[in-house]
């Protein structure tokens, strides 16, 4: 087992009516509240308005239109601009997990006089920050329970993970109920972006019994319940259990004690939708069977075969490599059952930025490193980028 450190000061209120104890949670914060927000649907669900009579006491400033895969600019320059000029005490994360990631960037540039961005790209390090408190509606990162924060800036194709200790949220309230109004593509989207966190985890060199165990219960347990919710949107135990799955899923304490595994289909998908602006999950959805089959090889077979008699029920008998050709195939049927687009064609991705995106990867993302699990070279990349299409 490898030598580990885990911490995570992050207090999480889990249930149905949670958010009636945001008064009393935010009192410990200030009066001064940045209240960011995206593009509406806390207005439609009655979140907003909740949240604006629960701080009816607190001065409120607020950063509307968060845009998916989050920008940098306006969103994270407005909100540092925001916080420096009215002396913000508290954020508040009302939304998915793109609100939440712009407010960490912006919690952690606040306190840096030079460019919001040489602190997001970890130019120069996160020495302080506002606390965070989220009120997350979307099922799907794990922002809530983790200190990263995934930006994207327009002009250069870039979209970057910012990671700072100091960015943990101090206390995310997570009520499920809110989860119903989530459209479909974006549950579906959601869902497979915590199982490919896990697969991201799993597949690594040094294994344990335990974090496995973890691992495997937590995909079974999110195509369980995601089937559930599928049939019926408002059914509380499923959409529960998702959303505590996502939770944990980005959080590491799935992997305590294994190897890292540098996370490669990530940095395949960032390029994606940093340079076409798709949702995440369903580009995690069209890479992840993609990538396991370019990975195959003797070293990868056992582990791959293993991952689909844990989670498909695969039989163990079956020659390991056949077994480990069956698991791809039925990563890819599954999502392709639940109607999510395999191809990027059906994103509307064509070849022509394919090697721009490769090596942007590739110059970025370090995936060529002797510790992530399957190195990838820019020609890999570009492969697993065709073989998309
Ligand atoms: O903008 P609004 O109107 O709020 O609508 C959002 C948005 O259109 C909508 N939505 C959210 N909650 C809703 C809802 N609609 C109805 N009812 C609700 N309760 O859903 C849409 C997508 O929201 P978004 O926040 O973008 O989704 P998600 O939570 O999946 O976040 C995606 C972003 O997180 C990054 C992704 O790359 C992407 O930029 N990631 C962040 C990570 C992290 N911080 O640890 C890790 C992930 O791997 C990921 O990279
Ligand atoms: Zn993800």
């Amino acid at each position: 087992m490898q030598n580990f450190e885990y911490w995570t000061p992050t207090r999480i209120i889990f249930g149905q009516g949670v958010v009636d104890k945001l008064p009393e949670t935010m009192k410990r914060f200030g009066k001064k509240v940045l209240l960011a927000y995206g593009g509406g649907s806390i207005k439609k669900n009655g979140l907003y308005d909740k949240v604006k009579s629960l701080l009816a006491d607190w001065e409120i400033y607020e950063l509307p239109g968060v845009a998916p895969n989050p920008k940098f600019n306006p969103s994270v320059v407005d909100g540092v601009k925001i916080c420096k000029e009215k002396g913000i005490d508290v954020i508040l994360a009302v939304g998915g997990g793109s609100v939440l990631d712009c407010a960490k960037a912006i919690a952690g540039a606040a306190g840096y006089d030079g460019d919001p961005w040489d602190v997001v790209t970890g130019k120069v390090p996160t020495t302080s920050a506002i606390p965070i408190v989220d009120i997350i509606t979307m099922a799907a990162t794990g922002s809530e329970y983790d200190a990263f924060s995934v930006i994207s800036r327009t002009e250069t194709n870039d979209k970057v993970a910012y990671y700072s200790e100091l960015v943990f949220p101090a206390v995310s309230f997570i009520d499920p109920t809110y989860t119903y109004s989530v459209p479909k593509n974006q549950m579906l989207a959601g869902v497979v972006d915590a199982i490919n966190h896990v697969m991201e985890q799993y597949f690594n060199e040094d294994p344990n019994d335990l974090a496995d165990g973890m691992m495997e219960a937590s995909i079974k347990s999110l195509i369980k319940n995601l089937e559930i919710a599928l049939v019926n949107p408002e059914d509380y135990n499923a959409r529960a259990e998702i959303f505590l799955n996502c939770t944990l899923a980005c959080n590491r304490i799935f992997m305590v004690g294994e190897a890292q595994s540098g996370w490669p289909m990530h940095a395949i998908e960032h390029a994606l939708s940093a340079y076409y602006d798709i949702t995440h999950g369903v580009g995690l959805a069209i890479i992840t069977p993609r990538w396991m089959k370019h990975i195959l090889s003797d070293k990868t077979e056992a582990r791959i075969a293993n991952f689909g008699v844990k989670i498909f029920g695969l039989d163990p008998a079956t020659p390991v490599r056949e077994l480990a050709e069956q698991t791809i195939d039925a990563t890819y049927k599954l999502f392709e059952k639940w109607g999510i687009p395999m191809c990027l064609k059906d994103v509307g991705i064509d070849e022509s930025r394919l090697g721009e995106m490769a090596k942007h990867v590739a110059d970025t993302a370090g995936l060529d490193q002797p510790f992530v699990y399957a190195p990838l070279k820019e020609e890999d990349i570009l492969e697993i980028y065709k073989a998309s299409l």
